[in-house]
């Protein structure tokens, strides 16, 4: 972790009133995969990481039973909250909540987050995978910043003083440590992609029935 989530929150405090008006091709074609991906049924829960302005929670809202979206940066979720309300999206609810401590103890069928895991060490990434398996989701859409190959230093898509992107090796393995198979893989440039972990079957088929006296 480069900053502190407090650092994190007061630069996006900071910018929040700007923060949609500030979008690459890369972020939207990667938002539009993540909710394309994500695709929730009508009587699913949604649990969106990092919400930020509610870029993902508002476009899946209509789609979704409830959309719960958590971030660390009141002054984004102000913005989000303002366009649920402009946009009559009642299921939709922003609060305090990190990656690794969401703040939400519900049933959730899918978790997105797009463009914020990146500001997260590699190990703390490690270990909110970790903590949104144990939230027993069906599917976890990850869109973010990630290395497909060796970045090109002459053209970061990060701000390296800021963000601390990992490879997309290094994800897939937290995500199969942690009981997801990875079913989709997509690649928006060498720096920025999405990944579709779903809970695996095998790994529950497979697991020990507690009432079976084993
Ligand atoms: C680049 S914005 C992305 C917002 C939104 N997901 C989108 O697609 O537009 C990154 C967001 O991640 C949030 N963030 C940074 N670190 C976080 C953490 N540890 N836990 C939760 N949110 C965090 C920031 O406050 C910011 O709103």
């Amino acid at each position: 972790m480069k900053k502190s989530p407090e650092e994190h929150a007061a630069r996006f405090d900071e910018k929040a009133s700007e923060y949609d008006e500030s979008k690459s091709d890369e972020y939207r074609a990667c938002a539009n995969l993540v909710i394309e991906h994500a695709a929730p049924d009508a009587e699913d829960v949604v649990l969106d990481l990092g919400t930020g302005t509610g870029a993902i929670a508002l476009a899946l809202a209509p789609d979704a039973e409830r959309v719960v979206g958590r971030d660390i940066s009141e002054g984004m979720m102000d913005e989000a909250r303002a366009k649920a309300q402009q946009e009559g999206l009642e299921n939709a609810a922003f609060d305090r909540g990190t990656f690794r401590e969401p703040e939400y103890d519900g049933p959730v069928d899918v978790v997105t987050s797009n463009f914020a895991m990146h500001h997260l060490s590699d190990e703390e990434k490690r270990e909110a995978i970790e903590v949104i398996a144990g939230l027993e989701p069906r599917k976890f859409v990850l869109g973010d910043v990630m290395f497909f190959g060796e970045p090109d230093p002459e053209a970061p898509f990060y701000s390296p003083d800021v963000d601390d992107p990992a490879t997309v090796g290094t994800l897939a393995d937290a995500f199969t440590s942690a009981g997801f198979s990875l079913t989709a893989v997509e690649r928006v440039h060498d720096q920025v992609g999405v990944l579709v972990a779903e809970r695996s079957p095998v790994a529950e088929a497979e697991a020990p029935d507690p009432d079976s006296g084993e």
